[in-house]
């Protein structure tokens, strides 16, 4: 594959570069944070942190929200209140930004790396199935991993850039061996899976605001669920575990994962923009997909038939033999005129930090992982913007 020019995400770019995906603000966000300085909560107890609960909840249809620091900190709980225990293990999609597996890590369990499937990207319920069938037995109402003898507690499925994975199959292997599901809906706040919203499919979801994510709270995250004893657990551990706030007494161990309601204000007025946040992206991402239909070698994201993506992070795959150049040198050409482009994440099963986790066959993974190109597709990308991005493109390939 090509070098890469250096290339810091994030970054701040030189005059007239176009970011890959940075924050929208344009609603009430600066009345709601006047508020909280005004009425001095600025802390981690507050009107909107309540209300923040309240409006993601009822967006993705679920009845509770428990607000976190980080998207990173919901998934750590959400293990905990679902019953993860140490050394037991989570089958989780491989093609994911890294957090969900370091969350499996920090409950003290371990990772069992599913591939990804090469329509839509997503964890493949079918090698999900074969692993579960095949590679593990079932004694006692328990699942057992035959390699690593751990018992399988529950499946991880992360809905990547903004596409929901193939639920249904997943469901009805957890329901027959007593798997927990915990949706990683981080970037994929607003799809939906056949009518029903990611992060109301599985047992207990999660959610996150950092920057890059489609509305922010600066950094932040939320724990959804139907089950209320659950999102009472998930309060109390993410609020240092108070068994009696008044003489600070603490039976369990618990975390600082709260989110401030200076953030939650942010939260709130981002979240009144969500469902036009949505539309830009789903236009923007129908501009590049037309842009690119005639083009050889290269493929852009599709969506399913039982899906409404949000076109989160817009990906295309650079297919060498046929484009002309690989992803990295595509991506070069991109940086080089001041556009970011990025790959897609390392699959988790190749990363050093995870080494001695069990993997299914991950060949799927590393081919979109050698491919994939994310374009810049923030809500704000202007028409012109656009247009420089897609002029870059075809002028590097070639024509059908
Ligand atoms: C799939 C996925 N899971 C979890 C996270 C973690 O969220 P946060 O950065 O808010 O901790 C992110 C993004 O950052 C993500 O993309």
């Amino acid at each position: 594959m090509s070098r890469m020019v250096s290339f810091e995400p994030g970054a701040p770019m030189e005059e007239g570069g176009i970011p890959l995906c940075v924050p929208e603000i344009r609603g009430k966000e600066w009345e709601y944070i006047k508020h909280c300085l005004d009425t001095n909560f600025v802390s981690s107890v507050g009107p909107f942190v309540d209300r923040f609960e309240r409006d993601t909840a009822n967006y993705v249809g679920t009845k509770f929200g428990v607000a976190t620091s980080t998207g990173t900190a919901a998934l750590h709980i959400a293990l905990l209140v679902a019953g993860v225990q140490p050394d037991q293990e989570v089958l989780v999609s491989t093609l994911t930004f890294i957090a969900p597996v370091n969350a499996i890590r920090y409950a003290g369990a371990m990772p069992v790396f599913i591939d990804a499937e090469p329509a839509y990207w997503q964890m493949d319920p079918q090698k999900m199935r074969d692993f579960v069938e095949k590679g593990c037995s079932w004694k006692n109402g328990e699942l057992h991993n035959r390699h690593t003898h751990r018992r399988v507690r529950a499946i991880m499925p992360v809905h990547i850039l903004g596409h929901p994975v193939d639920m249904d199959p997943i469901l009805v292997i957890a329901r027959k061996y007593n798997l927990v599901v915990i949706e990683d809906a981080t970037e994929s706040l607003g799809a939906n899976y056949k009518g029903t919203m990611t992060g109301h499919i599985g047992d207990i979801a999660c959610f996150s605001f950092n920057g890059n994510k489609i509305i922010t709270t600066g950094g932040g995250g939320m724990i959804v669920t139907d089950n209320e004893s659950w999102a009472r657990k998930a309060k109390y551990l993410t609020t240092q575990a108070k068994d009696d706030p008044f003489e600070f007494e603490h039976d369990e161990i618990g975390y600082n994962y709260r989110l401030t309601n200076l953030q939650a204000a942010l939260g709130c007025a981002q979240l009144e923009q969500l469902d036009d946040y949505i539309a830009a992206k789903r236009r923007i991402a129908g501009v590049y997909t037309d842009a690119f239909k005639n083009m050889t070698g290269l493929n852009p994201m599709q969506e399913a038939d039982f899906a409404f993506s949000i076109h989160w992070l817009y990906t295309i795959l650079v297919d060498p033999a046929r484009f002309g150049m690989d992803s990295r040198a595509l991506m070069n050409r991109l940086l080089l005129r001041n556009i970011q482009a990025r790959p897609l994440w390392q699959p988790a099963h190749l990363s050093k930090a995870h080494r001695g986790a069990y993997a299914t066959d991950c060949s799927v993974a590393e081919r979109l992982n050698r491919e994939a190109v994310s374009l810049p597709c923030s809500v704000g990308l202007s028409t012109t913007e656009q247009g420089r991005v897609i002029n870059c493109i075809v002028e590097n390939g070639k024509s059908v």
